[in-house]
């Protein structure tokens, strides 16, 4: 029984010796890492010197916590209750040639699903609402779309079906529904390629 726990030590000793000598200088990849990374200073990467200038609102979606892009500054007609100061019915009956808001035609879902006032407020058009009549405010418009499409929400919220703005490092600051689909009109359009190739088509003629 001794001499078996002798010949365990020798074998024992000869293979921490063999371990310092010049070709095997490490135990193994871990002690080599630890090593030759003594002196080495982190790089910390971060976009904050990239996005200090824009003007972003922070929020915590699906437990992810990133920034957007602030929105009312962009709102042409904001503030809304600048004119909306009476019931929408008394605006309506004024005499008027054009349509106040001419330009803003409702592609979106059918006209029994949705209308204007599906996501604008009839007694605050500053606000927002969802379908259960709560206030959401402008800049954060994303809460009123998750309410129909969760699916795109969620890979939103997770960093996908956006763009980044900034950087690609954190703090993360998401572009945001709005910002690439117009809310009264959001599907986009098929398009050609932005080269389109007018001598097939000659050819084919
Ligand atoms: C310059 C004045 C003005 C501003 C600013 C304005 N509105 Fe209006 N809006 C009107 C008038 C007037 C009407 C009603 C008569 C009409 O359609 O011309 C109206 C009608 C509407 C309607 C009902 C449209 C319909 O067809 O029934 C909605 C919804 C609406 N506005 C939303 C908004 C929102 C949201 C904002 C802010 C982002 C806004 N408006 C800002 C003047 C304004
Ligand atoms: C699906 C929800 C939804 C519906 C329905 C809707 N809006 Fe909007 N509307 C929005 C959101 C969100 C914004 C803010 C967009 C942004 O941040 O640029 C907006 C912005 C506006 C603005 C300000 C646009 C500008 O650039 O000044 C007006 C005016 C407006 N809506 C009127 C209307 C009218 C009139 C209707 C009905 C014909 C209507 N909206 C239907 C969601 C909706
Ligand atoms: C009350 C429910 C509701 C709200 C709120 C809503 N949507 Fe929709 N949306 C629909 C329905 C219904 C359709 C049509 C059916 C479909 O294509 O999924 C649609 C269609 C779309 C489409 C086109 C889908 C396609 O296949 O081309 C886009 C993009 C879209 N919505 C984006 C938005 C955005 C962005 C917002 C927030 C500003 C929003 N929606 C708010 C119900 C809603
Ligand atoms: C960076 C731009 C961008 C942002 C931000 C964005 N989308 Fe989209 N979205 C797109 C593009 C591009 C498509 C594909 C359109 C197509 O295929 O015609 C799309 C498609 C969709 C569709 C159609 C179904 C599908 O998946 O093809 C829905 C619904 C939609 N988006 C909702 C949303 C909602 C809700 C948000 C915010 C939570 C959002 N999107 C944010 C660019 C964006």
């Amino acid at each position: 029984m001794k001499n078996e726990l002798n010949i365990v030590l020798i074998c024992l000793l000869i293979f921490m010796v063999s371990c310092k000598d010049k070709k095997n200088e490490y135990h193994n990849i871990i002690d080599k890492i630890e090593d030759l990374s003594k002196d080495y200073k982190p790089v910390s990467l971060s976009s904050e010197t990239y996005i200090e200038t824009l003007n972003k609102v922070e929020v915590i979606e699906n437990w992810q916590r990133f920034y957007i892009p602030e929105r009312k500054s962009q709102i042409k007609s904001f503030e809304c209750n600048e004119c909306h100061s009476k019931p929408l019915s008394e605006l309506q009956n004024e005499e008027s040639i054009k349509k106040s808001h001419w330009d803003i035609s409702l592609k979106h879902a059918n006209l029994e699903t949705m209308n204007c006032v599906t996501c604008h407020s009839e007694n605050n058009m500053d606000k927002l609402h969802s379908i259960t009549n709560k206030p959401i405010d402008f800049n954060l418009s994303h809460k009123l779309c998750s309410q129909c499409h969760q699916k795109q929400y969620k890979d939103w919220a997770g960093g996908a079906h956006s763009k980044q703005i900034g950087g690609w490092a954190p703090p993360r600051v998401s572009q945001t529904c709005v910002g690439c689909h117009d809310p009264h009109k959001p599907h986009f359009d098929k398009r050609w390629p932005a080269r389109y190739n007018t001598q097939m088509v000659d050819e084919r003629n």
